[in-house]
């Protein structure tokens, strides 16, 4: 057992299986994501340069989908503990925004965009949380507003990056939820906390590629490792 009131900087460090209890798919696995649709046509720039609106309806349907999901109990944990302590921080990579949805509003760092954004290359971002994107292209300059995501082959937004590895390096504690540990650089994350001493701790029902690095593993859905650890 851990006594985990002794740890004040816990940062949680979220991937796909963090939702799937609310039902969203996960990426890779059984139903995921990348079974179903092939990146290439979906999720990267050079897609979206030869048919936006290809890339755009494939975003529409998840956000549809996403639309009818709700936070389950681990989010809403994590939600209470950020009330609780200001030190704890989310680094997710989920771009569904479950977390704001479970009450997480401060130190959310999005490590690969969110689907409620649009941006236009030109102009700015806009936020759009409704089912259908509003539009899908910029009302100044009529260019196709791209999802603000980061698909495969972007760089992650150097600003987020940063101030995610900054906390992640002075953290005590360190809970990894719900990923496979092999999309980078965030993959690299966990190793981060570790080699600056924080206690780390993995929940996923299954072994990921990075297991052997944690400290303690709990194989064990979110909802229920979460509850676990904190009740
Ligand atoms: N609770 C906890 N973990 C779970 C649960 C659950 N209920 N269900 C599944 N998992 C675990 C799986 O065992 C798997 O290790 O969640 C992980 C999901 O892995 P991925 O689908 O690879 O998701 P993730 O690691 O977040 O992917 C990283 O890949 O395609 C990109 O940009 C996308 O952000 C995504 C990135």
């Amino acid at each position: 057992m851990i006594d985990f009131k002794k740890y004040k900087k816990i940062i949680f460090f979220t991937g796909a299986g963090m939702s799937a209890e609310s039902g969203v798919p996960t990426y890779r696995g059984q139903g995921g994501v990348w079974a179903k649709y092939n990146f290439r046509e979906y999720a990267c720039q050079d897609a979206f340069d030869i048919n936006p609106e290809k890339v755009l309806s494939f975003h529409e349907i998840r956000r549809k989908a996403l639309f009818k999901c709700h936070p389950h109990r681990g989010h809403k944990i994590i939600a209470d503990l950020q009330k609780q302590n200001n030190e704890i921080s989310i680094v997710t990579q989920n771009i569904d925004g479950m977390h704001q949805k479970a009450g997480s509003i401060n130190n959310i760092f999005e490590l690969h965009g969110s689907i409620w954004r649009l941006r236009c290359s030109i102009h700015r971002i806009y936020e759009d949380f409704k089912k259908q994107y509003k539009t899908y292209k910029c009302e100044k300059c009529g260019n196709y507003l791209r999802p603000d995501i980061i698909w495969f082959g972007d760089s992650l937004d150097h600003n987020v990056t940063e101030k995610s590895i900054e906390l992640i390096s002075d953290c005590d504690l360190f809970i990894s939820i719900g990923t496979s540990g092999v999309v980078w650089p965030a993959a690299g994350f966990p190793e981060i906390a570790k080699n600056n001493n924080a206690f780390c701790v993995e929940i996923n029902p299954e072994p990921s590629a990075i297991s052997e690095l944690y400290d303690k593993i709990i194989r064990k859905p979110a909802s229920i490792g979460l509850k676990e650890i904190f009740s």
